[in-house]
């Protein structure tokens, strides 16, 4: 049988994690994983629900019980069967997730399930601990940065799309924030893995940025050739 392939890309807001993963995956044939979107749909249904976000036992809770399912390359969203896309971009989502993926016990619970999406295919996972926690043994790490000014331009950009304008100083406080709180918590902090490559797309096109990654790909898997889909 073929052997299934975990590419772990990790790095801050803004660096470009997504868009790149979604192209490797369609690429490649991958699954593509958003982890972001599962802290996402678990700090959403928090809130919804009024859970304090403080509240670690009640935040456990929702973890566990949470049925998340991507599909569409990423691009679709459930949450318990409804349709979250959308809603979990909204501006303070983002704030909301840092938080509760500060949780552990929030962490077990959707490492486990990122684990479990992995069990089938071959995949493209993004998030802050990927090559850290959930798969230590990723055949290919990649940690992506970006200055803080293009990450928040990137970020201003994205929120521009979705209809919800803001001033380029507000959304670099944002991201300073929350990297800050990623990368300061005492559970799976975002950090460089030694043998994650480091890639800073700040002065890359996408398409430079895909060509390292497919590089370093067929560098660490015997060529590309014998990976499962
Ligand atoms: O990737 P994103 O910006 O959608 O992620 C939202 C938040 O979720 C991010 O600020 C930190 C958290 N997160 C995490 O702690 N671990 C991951 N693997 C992915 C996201």
């Amino acid at each position: 049988m073929a052997k299934k392939i975990v590419v772990a890309i990790d790095g801050p807001a803004g660096a470009g994690k997504s868009t790149i993963a979604r192209r490797l995956a369609l690429k490649l044939g991958f699954l593509y994983i958003d982890t972001g979107a599962m802290y996402r749909a678990v700090a959403l249904w928090a809130l919804r629900a009024g859970v304090d976000l403080a509240d670690i036992h009640r935040l456990e809770q929702l973890a566990h019980a949470a049925d998340i399912r991507l599909s569409d390359g990423g691009r679709r969203v459930e949450l318990n069967g409804e349709d979250v896309s959308a809603a979990i971009r909204e501006p303070d989502m983002a704030q909301a997730a840092s938080k509760v993926s500060a949780v552990a016990p929030v962490r077990r619970a959707l490492v486990e399930k990122q684990r479990a999406m992995a069990d089938t295919h071959s995949v493209v996972m993004e998030g802050r601990d990927i090559g850290s926690v959930v798969f230590p043994d990723a055949e290919v790490k990649i940690f992506l940065d970006a200055s803080e000014e293009i990450r928040a331009r990137r970020r201003l950009q994205d929120l521009a799309e979705k209809g919800y304008p803001a001033a380029v100083e507000e959304v670099a406080r944002e991201i300073r924030e929350r990297d800050q709180r990623d990368r300061g918590r005492a559970e799976a902090p975002l950090v460089q893995c030694p043998d994650a490559a480091y890639l800073d797309s700040s002065g890359l096109t996408i398409d430079q940025v895909e060509q390292a990654i497919l590089k370093l790909i067929r560098d660490r898997t015997s060529n590309g050739k014998d990976f499962a889909r």
